[in-house]
Order: structure tokens, then C-alpha cells, then sequence
């Protein structure tokens, strides 16, 4: 079990696709190994994107398309209620790159892997908020070319983004969690041992063990929905009213 919860200052929060399981966008290592139907070296990376970009900006669509379907979950709303009442450094970093942290009302979110509402244009290089289909080859809203643009998505053999600021946040931080995700894809996997290294405690919420499980200091295992509020609630009880 973890020490004393009142000794926590600074959080740092990893989510993957797991917490976005339940309000029902797919996850990325199905038990038939494939993305909705791909396999992903198919589709998310940037030799996928050359070699077919039709087949990719059509698979991105439709996954900007789906986000209109699907809701954040209790795990979402927890986090979003943890970031407005902490009163300490906290920094949810999310793989995901749907919007649901975002409509859920996290505020310090920051999304490593990029974000499907957002579109990079490979002519001016500037990146302009998106929900339309790229398959039509619209133009870029801030340069007007057309036939330029990306989906705003890390691929494999791409770098994430703003890892110094990341980092930084593992460095300071006192209690490192991470939810939903199997653990697969670094740099996002060593987070665990940075934060661990600086003497942070460290706590996975996961349906299964992720594979770098025996990392942590203490693994709950269950749905992120079932799990995330329950610990939510405990931790801001822990610290007590007279810091939250
Ligand atoms: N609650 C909690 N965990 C869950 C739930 C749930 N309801 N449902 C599934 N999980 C767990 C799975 O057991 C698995 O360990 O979530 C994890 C999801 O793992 P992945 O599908 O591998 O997703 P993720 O870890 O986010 O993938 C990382 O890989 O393809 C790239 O860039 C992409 O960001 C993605 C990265």
C-alpha cells in the first residue's frame, strides 16, 4: 500500500485509452491485436500516411466523427473534479486523443499523442482546431492552401509533444497515476520509473496488469469508471478541508 496521502503536493496523472473504454471509443490492443478493423502500422504512421493517405485521413473521419457519439465517463468527470479542487501542481497527460478530458472540464491536461480536433498543415506548419473530414482535402483555415493537411496525431516514429514540460512535472511530483493503458508505447511507459526514480509514489488503475506493472507501488485492478472516483473522492477526503 502507499504512504501518507497528506505528504502529496505535486500529481502528475497518465491516462490511455482504457479510461475512454466505457464511454465506448475503442481501445488500441483489442484481443484480436487490431484498431477498429486496422492493423496500426496501417494507419498511424507516417509510411501509412504516404503510401495511402486517402485510407488514413478516412480512418482518422471517422474517428473525429465518432467523438460526436460518445460522452466522458465518471472516470473523466473525476479527474476534471480532482483538477479543480487540488490545490497543489497537478498535470493530467493524456495518449488519448479524443476531446472527452477536455469536455469533461480538465483545465491542466496537456495531450501527448496529439488530438483528433486539431489538424496540422504541412504547408505553413500551423496547427488550427478541426471537425470536419480531411478526405475532401478542405484548406487550411490559416494559410488557405488546400492538400496540405494532417490529422494533428503522433504517429509511430514521431515525437511527442512537450515532453520537457512533462519531464519537469515528473521530476516535482509526490504521486504518479496512471489509468487505462496496457503500458506498450514508450516514452509514455517509462513515466512510471522518472516519476519512481524521483521519489514519487506510484498507482495504476487498469482493467488487467499493464506490462510494466511490477513498476508500481500499488496496482488496483477494475474499470476505470468503478475505480478513478472512488480514489478521487479518497484522496481529496486525505488531504482534508483546510487544503481543499
Ligand atoms: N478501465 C480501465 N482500463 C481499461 C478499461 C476500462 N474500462 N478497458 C480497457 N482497459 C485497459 C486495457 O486492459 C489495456 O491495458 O486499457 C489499456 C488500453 O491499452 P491500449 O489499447 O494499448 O491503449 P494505450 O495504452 O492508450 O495505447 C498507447 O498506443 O497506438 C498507440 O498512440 C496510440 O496513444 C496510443 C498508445
Amino acid at each position: 500500500m502507499m504512504g501518507c496521502m497528506k505528504d502529496i503536493q505535486n500529481i502528475v496523472i497518465l491516462t490511455g485509452a482504457g479510461i475512454s473504454a466505457e464511454s465506448g471509443v475503442a481501445t488500441f490492443r483489442g484481443p484480436d491485436g487490431l484498431w477498429e478493423g486496422h492493423r496500426v502500422e496501417d494507419v498511424a504512421t507516417p509510411e501509412a500516411f504516404a503510401r495511402d493517405p486517402a485510407l488514413v485521413q478516412n480512418f482518422y473521419d471517422e474517428r473525429r466523427a465518432k467523438l460526436q457519439t460518445v460522452q466522458p465517463n465518471a472516470a473523466h468527470q473525476a479527474l476534471a473534479k480532482l483538477d479543480a479542487k487540488w490545490p497543489g501542481d497537478l498535470l493530467l497527460v493524456t495518449q488519448n486523443v479524443d476531446d472527452l478530458h477536455d469536455r469533461a472540464g480538465s483545465k491542466r491536461l496537456l495531450h501527448m499523442h496529439g488530438e483528433l480536433n486539431s489538424v496540422w498543415c504541412r504547408f505553413c506548419d500551423g496547427r488550427s482546431a478541426f471537425e470536419g473530414q480531411l478526405a475532401s482535402t478542405p484548406a487550411c483555415p490559416r494559410c488557405s492552401q488546400a492538400g496540405y493537411l494532417r490529422p494533428d496525431i503522433v504517429w509511430f516514429g514521431e515525437m511527442p509533444y512537450q515532453m520537457e514540460r512533462i519531464e519537469a512535472a515528473l521530476v516535482q511530483c509526490d504521486l504518479f497515476v496512471s489509468i487505462g493503458t496496457s503500458g506498450a508505447v514508450y516514452p509514455a511507459a517509462g513515466f512510471v520509473q522518472s516519476a519512481r526514480y524521483h521519489g514519487a509514489q506510484t498507482l495504476e488503475m487498469n482493467l488487467d496488469p499493464s506490462e510494466g506493472s511490477f513498476h508500481f507501488h500499488e496496482s488496483r485492478m477494475g474499470r476505470a469508471g468503478d475505480l478513478v472516483p472512488g480514489w478521487v473522492e479518497g484522496l481529496l477526503r486525505e488531504v482534508g478541508d483546510e487544503r481543499v
